[in-house]
């Protein structure tokens, strides 16, 4: 095993897309940022210098961290931020996963900007369990604001209101052209007869997402970095966080296909409905090669993200076997709720507010892996519910529910080791929506999935604890609920959130603590000397 070395500063950049400038933090001045390459099993470096006059931090997104916490990165969760003119060595190891993940900065929205890949390779010699393609490209899709980002959240935060939607969707950083505005847009060049794994990623910060390529099926081989059955499909769902392996054969001779991307929600109360456009061409001489057409599903299509997540099953081989925990010693029950809330010092009299059972989650001054390593009291509490407080027909007609929500920087302990089942519920408070949950530290298996309430009598009878799909983002439908199960192996302090940022802020997130207080094998290592303070 090697140990890869990066350097990444954070830096400010002039860019132009959509006919206007402005200037933003980047990585090393590219957007999207430089690709981590690396291989199972290799130690990762990562220097972060913070060359811009803001806090900084970068997570790992979907690297299990195992007994490295300090390097997962949610700021005020595991670390403290990296403040203007100092720097911090990230430092884990990728045991056990290949795959496509992706890195994005965990403060405020500057992930908008600052998002890259992370391509981890099997251990050398270990061949891919599909056919080996010919090649690979990456294809991350993102968000633009012709606005400073850090504005809109700055806006919406001192009225109250929810934050002003995105101009436009991009691809690997290309927005195409929009009416007035001359862009060329992303081109994917391939060659006729040959195959590529396309490595998809979605970077947005709000939005979920269809990816369809005109002409073309792709078959699914891989969602975040674990291998799944693999099947065909015209179309893929992608949430923010997630990344889908897909193999792309160029069956065509000659042409340009469209590449459409378009994002998902079903109750359209204001999103960003701009379908990004990029291209598929084949390398030949025509000059001006004939276009081919597609459209994505509809804004709403509820049924087309179900269908795309029910074909979705692990791998499940010999040498990648799917270890579902059987039985659960924590059996938790959370419910998803975005309300408005009254707000004094907000200029519009009230707030959009989100919970998890109730608590809106408050981010502490100090981070939370430090106040519980030093045992500093006073920052969290660890009495965040097991199950909701109230119990309510949660997907029923809630025009009448008024949130009321209570604050609090409240985390639920698990016990080192123990197998734990979340089912997260989504409710209708204000608009069936869904969400995209992510859960830092593990993989988890998405053992079922239904619309309606969940019933604790039934619908575990019905789980796939066979080849369920393992992944580290899913997410929760439309009125339904999705059940997940991990094994808390890894100590630390690991958030769980929406990773719709615009609900994150609003205080759809909590933390897990997992330690047993009993040295190396269980508990979280001592912090490196370099770890920022508060
Ligand atoms: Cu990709 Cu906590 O985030």
């Amino acid at each position: 095993c090697k140990v890869r070395l990066y350097n990444f500063r954070v830096v400010l950049t002039n860019t132009t897309k959509l006919c206007s400038s402005k200037s933003i933090p980047t990585i090393n001045g590219k957007f999207p940022g430089p690709t981590i390459y690396a291989r199972e099993g290799d130690n990762v470096n990562i220097r972060l210098t913070n060359q811009v006059q803001y806090n900084v931090t970068v997570h790992w997104h979907g690297v299990s961290s195992c007994f490295t916490g300090w390097a997962d990165g949610p700021a005020y969760i595991t670390q403290c931020p990296i403040q203007p003119g100092q720097s911090y060595l990230y430092n884990f190891t990728l045991t056990g996963q290949r795959g496509t993940l992706l890195w994005h900065a965990h403060i405020s929205w500057l992930r908008a900007t600052i998002h890259g890949a992370i391509v981890i390779f099997p251990k050398k010699g270990v061949p891919y369990p599909f056919p080996k393609p010919d090649k690979e490209k990456i294809i991350i899709l993102s968000e633009w604001w012709k606005a400073d980002v850090e504005a809109v959240v700055n806006q919406a935060t001192m009225t109250g209101l929810p934050p002003n939607i995105s101009d436009a969707h991009t691809v690997n950083g290309h927005t195409g052209a929009v009416p007035g505005c001359t862009s060329p847009g992303f081109t994917l060049h391939v060659e006729s007869g040959k195959t590529y794994l396309l490595r998809i990623i979605n970077a947005a910060l709000n939005d979920e997402l269809f990816f369809k390529i005109a002409g073309h099926n792709i078959t699914v081989v891989e969602v975040d970095a674990t291998f799944t059955k693999p099947f065909s499909t015209d179309t893929i769902f992608i949430g923010p966080g997630q990344t889908t392996n897909a193999l792309l054969t160029a069956d065509k001779s000659i042409g340009k296909y469209l590449i459409a991307v378009s994002p998902f929600m079903d109750t359209v109360v204001a999103v960003d409905n701009v379908t990004a456009i990029a291209f598929l061409r084949y390398n030949e001489p025509l000059h001006s090669p004939h276009l081919s057409l597609t459209t994505t599903p509809a804004i709403n299509a509820t049924p087309a993200t179900s269908t795309f997540m029910d074909k979705l099953r692990s791998l499940n081989s010999k040498k990648y076997p799917a270890n579902v925990p059987l039985t659960v010693d924590h059996d938790l029950y959370f419910t998803i709720g975005v309300g408005i809330d009254p707000c004094a010092t907000c200029t519009n009299g009230s707030k959009a507010v989100a919970d998890i059972n109730n608590v809106s989650f408050i981010m502490p001054t100090t981070a939370l892996l430090q106040a519980h390593y030093y045992n500093i009291s006073g920052v969290f509490t660890d009495d965040f519910p097991a199950k909701p407080p109230i119990s309510f027909n949660y997907t029923g007609n809630n025009t009448a529910m008024n949130l009321k929500t209570t604050n609090g920087t409240r985390a639920y302990r698990l016990a080192f080791n123990s197998a734990v089942q979340v089912v997260l519920q989504g409710t209708t408070i204000i608009a069936p929506e869904s969400h995209p949950f992510h859960l830092h530290g593990f993989n988890f298996f998405v053992v079922g999935k239904g619309i309606g309430n969940f019933d604790p009598d039934n619908d575990p009878k019905k789980f796939n604890l066979a080849d369920p799909v393992e992944r580290n983002t899913v997410s929760v439908p439309t009125a339904g609920w999705i059940a997940i199960r991990f094994k808390a192996d890894n100590p630390g302090v690991w958030f769980l959130h929406c990773h719709l940022e615009v609900h994150t802020t609003w205080g759809l997130k909590m933390a897990f603590v997992v330690d047993n207080g009993k040295g190396p094998n269980e508990s979280i290592l001592p912090p490196p000397s370099d770890l920022p303070t508060c």
